[in-house]
């Protein structure tokens, strides 16, 4: 989901729905705004859009951390190859170059997994991409998780997403330390 337009002061915007994390989820992955790394094939996808909170607020210094498969379904079970975090800017803003992940069993959609975290708890979901026909498939599929992904002229794929999570204070046993351990 893109966010458009700021909500009024009576309507917030609803909350990015949570997703399972799945198994393949590594800790210490490394901060970039690119997954490309030598040897990395596969479609291309510019991704990037902002961290909100339901009154349309940009979150700063959110964290947002992505793992897909390769292009051929598989995962990187022993580093961090097609994993990375980046931090949203002043203006709640993030981006990250990725490549299309491919679809593997069971699953019928390819899938972008991704965990955000402000002063928050953290969310953990996935996202879909509007040019993979298997996601109508995929018992996960949600459309407010779409990216619709776009071609350049140059054939590189992009897709903006939103993401609108809530945020905490510390009475809600958000502290320092537990923040410090959120990548
Ligand atoms: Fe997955």
């Amino acid at each position: 989901m893109t966010v458009t337009d700021a909500p009024s002061d009576t309507s917030l915007l609803p909350l990015t729905p949570s997703q399972i994390e799945g198994p393949y989820f590594r800790l210490g992955a490394p901060r970039r705004e690119s997954l490309i790394e030598p040897g990395i094939t596969g479609e291309r996808l510019l991704l990037s859009g902002r961290v909100l909170t339901p009154r349309g607020k940009p979150i700063a210094n959110a964290y947002v951390n992505f793992w897909m498969s390769d292009d051929e379904g598989n995962y990187d079970m022993l580093g961090h190859h097609l994993h990375g975090y980046t931090v949203t800017d002043a203006d709640g803003r993030y981006k990250m170059e990725m490549i299309e992940p491919a679809c593997y069993e069971p699953r019928q959609a390819k899938h972008i997994h991704v965990k955000v975290q402000g002063v928050s708890r953290m969310l953990t979901t996935q996202l879909f991409l509007s040019d993979d026909e298997g996601r109508l498939r995929d018992r996960w599929f949600l459309p407010e998780l779409e990216i619709n992904v776009q071609e350049q002229s140059n054939g590189t794929k992009y897709g903006t997403f939103d993401f609108v999570i809530e945020q905490v204070t510390e009475k809600d046993n958000v502290t320092r330390a537990s923040l410090a351990g959120r990548v």
